[in-house]
């Protein structure tokens, strides 16, 4: 419920599409994907999008697809992601980085207070299941 996308809908992507999400910024691209890795190991992962796919008139890039494995969290690794995320951001010289979180998910709030994120007051429905409200949450990088 924490994620726009469903389990189904990601389990049915080949091994392609995952290779090229892990491309994806290698050279200047549009998006960009960090993991976080300990002995080999992924612990985490984080996506920055050129431009938020809900709001395509916005030039504000997005930060999506925050997860980081259930035995790795309280660490520090979530915000070491958002981190990344700013920073690339920050590169392409946007003023701004925005995302959508469920109105329930208490942890990725409190995540995104502690690394300066703010409620824009915007909102929608989650799309597979609409009666859970996404609210925005954007930061400042100028
Ligand atoms: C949200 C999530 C990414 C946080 O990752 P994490 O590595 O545990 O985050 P951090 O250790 O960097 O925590 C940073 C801060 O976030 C807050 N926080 C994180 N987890 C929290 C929890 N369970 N309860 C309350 N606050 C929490 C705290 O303020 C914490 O700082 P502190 O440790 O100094 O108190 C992780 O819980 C997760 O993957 N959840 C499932 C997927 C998800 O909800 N993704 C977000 C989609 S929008």
């Amino acid at each position: 419920m924490a994620f726009g996308s469903t389990l189904a809908r990601e389990e049915a992507f080949t091994d392609d599409v995952w290779r090229q999400r892990a491309e994806r910024g290698a050279s200047g691209a549009d998006n960009v994907t960090f993991v976080a890795e300990q002995d080999g190991r992924w612990l985490g992962i984080a996506t920055g999008l050129a431009s938020d796919p809900d709001v395509p008139d916005d030039p504000r890039p997005a930060l999506v697809g925050m997860f980081v494995l259930p035995e790795a969290r309280g660490r520090g690794v979530g915000t070491a992601l958002v981190n990344a995320v700013v920073d690339w951001a920050r590169q392409r010289r946007a003023t701004a980085l925005c995302l959508w979180v469920t109105a329930t998910n208490d942890p990725a709030i409190a995540l995104y207070e502690k690394c300066s994120f703010r409620r824009t007051g915007e909102s929608q429905p989650l799309a597979h299941s609409p009666a859970v409200a996404l609210f925005r949450m954007a930061r400042d990088l100028v």
